[in-house]
């Protein structure tokens, strides 16, 4: 078991034999080394508890906690701190466990969860929005089944609303001779279509602009829109052949990211369903008519702000956004039965998913076994505060972003790398930044995207975080095959890396429960550094003590492991070279 859970319950051991009974023992990274490497804190509250002196009790306990032998001291300071150090020979023995350890993940429990993460639209641009939720879902994803949970993870395609019917308006009156717009159309696909993705995305934003315009033209698309939704077969027909188009871009741009989904269902699977739903719906009695639409009351007496009703069917006899989230939920229940699902969403849909939350539990489509979470993201902004776009103001898509990134990180890169290789290279490396950047503050923050600032491999940033494995790497070849064993410590910056070693275990729980990464890269950063100074005032390959050399070697291959298993949950690759 995780050597610093261990400690822990044996102090809370400790307390429970001199009659104090806590909920849990936590060990901190003490703010003064000076004083000790771990920091306990909470003699203090129990003090206060049970009106006891806390120091006295300090005092009491800390000498009882000396006895454990993988403590070389125990202090109390201040008004009750108990502070401790390890022994090296406690972190040698331990470190050398993980090293040989196939499988170093806590496994505790098992739920089945599902993310439904990526969420990008068909026949829109993929932008930076979309790229958080791939980024954060992908890692939250891989952070649990390396926590042993059962995880499915769904794209949930924007398939099936008013966009779709605006793109094939447009598509309509440009080329109105299109086989499927022929009566009694019968084929599955359009095979005459004349259109790229890139085609897709351009119309789109024209065709939007014309139907905000228009309300003539809204409502031809809105009337595209419903007889898509009632399987038109023509209509249907160019649906799929678009869904192709946009599918197979999509897929390419998500391999580049080490991004991948267990299912590509959509708002439109929504469709097979509502029938189904509406009437047991209707069997509840919750729903209700309100200017010819069907909606469903979600308001609480409690709510602080106003939540409006759900919008179930509108008035012009179109499913809304929030049906088809509701029967995708009606769905997941019946195929999966998961314990939780997760959305790994702009924090701007909050209140939408609010209201079908509340909606799935109010019709008791779920009930209280089954956990719904909004995972809501912050936005990524450019250096002006506001949401990141291009030079010239346009949206900026993930190929321009990458393009942009790409470009500084060839900056950074040694000239030795050329041509195909630099190119390869550069993108890996682009992704990486993106990545880390991305995960560095609470998920839940907006922040500016400064390339310069990303690419800086000194700075809190992927660069930085490769480069340091990619050294690792290096020595651990130059060092050869032979094996190599935890046996002796300086006892220096050699046990600071041992001691940061300790929390790995902690970082994912702690990520996991917040469902946020900036734990992860900031133990990236806080590892590789107090790594990187060990590295630095040492001369590992020509030491001549050959116990401390051998046990350097294993430092370094244990801390390469945990990089690269960090990585991997990131998804984020290591080149070979950079
Ligand atoms: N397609 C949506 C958008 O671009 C995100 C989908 C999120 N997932 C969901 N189940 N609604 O805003």
């Amino acid at each position: 078991m995780n050597f610093l859970k261990k400690q822990e319950n044996w102090i809370q051991t400790i307390l429970k034999q001199n009659g104090y009974e806590v909920e849990n023992v936590i060990l901190i990274p003490s703010g003064k080394p000076e004083f000790g490497e771990f920091q306990y804190n909470g003699i203090m509250a129990l003090a206060k508890k049970n009106q006891e002196n806390p120091q006295e009790l300090a005092k009491k306990i800390a000498e009882q906690l000396k006895q454990n032998e993988n403590f070389e001291k125990v202090s109390v300071a201040g008004p009750g701190f108990i502070n401790l150090t390890f022994s090296c020979s406690s972190l040698l023995k331990y470190s050398e466990e993980l090293l040989l350890e196939e499988n170093w993940f806590e496994k505790k429990e098992s739920k089945k969860i599902i993310i439904d993460y990526g969420g990008p639209n068909v026949a829109k641009i993929l932008h930076v929005g979309h790229l958080r939720s791939a980024n954060i879902g992908e890692a939250l994803k891989r952070l649990a089944k390396c926590l042993g949970h059962d995880v499915i993870g769904d794209v949930h395609l924007g398939d099936y609303g008013l966009q779709m019917g605006m793109v094939m308006l447009e598509i309509q009156t440009r080329y109105p001779n299109l086989s499927c717009f022929q009566a009694d159309y019968q084929k599955e696909k359009v095979e005459d279509l004349p259109i790229t993705n890139n085609d897709l995305i351009e119309l789109y934003p024209i065709a939007s602009k014309k139907a905000k315009e228009d309300e003539k033209v809204m409502e031809q698309a809105r009337n595209i829109t419903y007889l898509l939704q009632q399987n038109h077969p023509g209509y249907k027909a160019l649906w799929r052949s678009i869904m192709d188009i946009s599918l197979q871009d999509m897929k390419e741009v998500y391999e580049k990211l080490s991004v991948s989904f267990d299912l590509w269902q959509g708002e439109s699977d929504a469709e097979k369903i509502i029938p189904e739903m509406m009437e047991y719906l209707n069997q509840k009695n919750i729903i209700k008519e309100s200017e010819g639409a069907k909606i469903i009351d979600v308001a609480l007496d409690t709510d602080k702000l106003a939540v409006p009703p759900l919008l179930l069917i509108k008035s012009n006899h179109t499913v809304s956004y929030e049906t088809t989230d509701l029967a995708t939920i009606w769905e997941r229940k019946k195929i999966y039965n998961p314990d939780e699902i997760w959305y790994v969403v702009d924090k701007r849909q909050e209140l939408h998913f609010t209201q079908v939350f509340r909606a799935s539990k109010k019709a008791d489509i779920l009930n209280d076994s089954t956990k719904l979470e909004f995972i809501g993201f912050g936005t990524m902004n450019g250096k002006d505060g506001k949401p990141f776009k291009t030079r010239d103001g346009g949206v900026m898509s993930l190929r321009n972003l990458l393009e942009l990134v790409k470009e500084e990180t060839k900056k950074n890169m040694i000239d030795s790398i050329k041509g195909e290789e630099r190119e390869k290279i550069s993108e890996v490396i682009a992704i990486g930044t993106i990545k880390f950047a991305d995960f560095l503050s609470h998920r839940s923050t907006d922040y500016i995207f400064d390339p310069e600032k990303f690419c800086d491999a000194n700075g809190k940033t992927g660069p930085f975080i490769l480069y340091s494995t990619i050294r690792m790497r290096s020595l651990i070849e130059k060092a050869g095959n032979k094996e190599v064993h935890f046996t002796k410590l300086k006892g220096t910056s050699d046990k600071k890396v041992l001691l940061q070693i300790l929390n790995f275990q902690k970082v994912l729980e702690n990520s996991f429960s917040s469902k946020s990464l900036h734990e992860i890269t900031d133990y990236l950063y806080h590892l590789n550094n107090i790594y990187n100074n060990f590295y630095s005032e040492n001369r590992i390959l020509t030491e001549n003590d050959e116990a401390l050399q051998n046990t350097w070697i294993a430092l370094t291959k244990l801390v390469f492991k945990m990089n690269q298993t960090l990585l991997q949950i990131l998804a984020i690759e290591i080149p070979n070279r950079m």
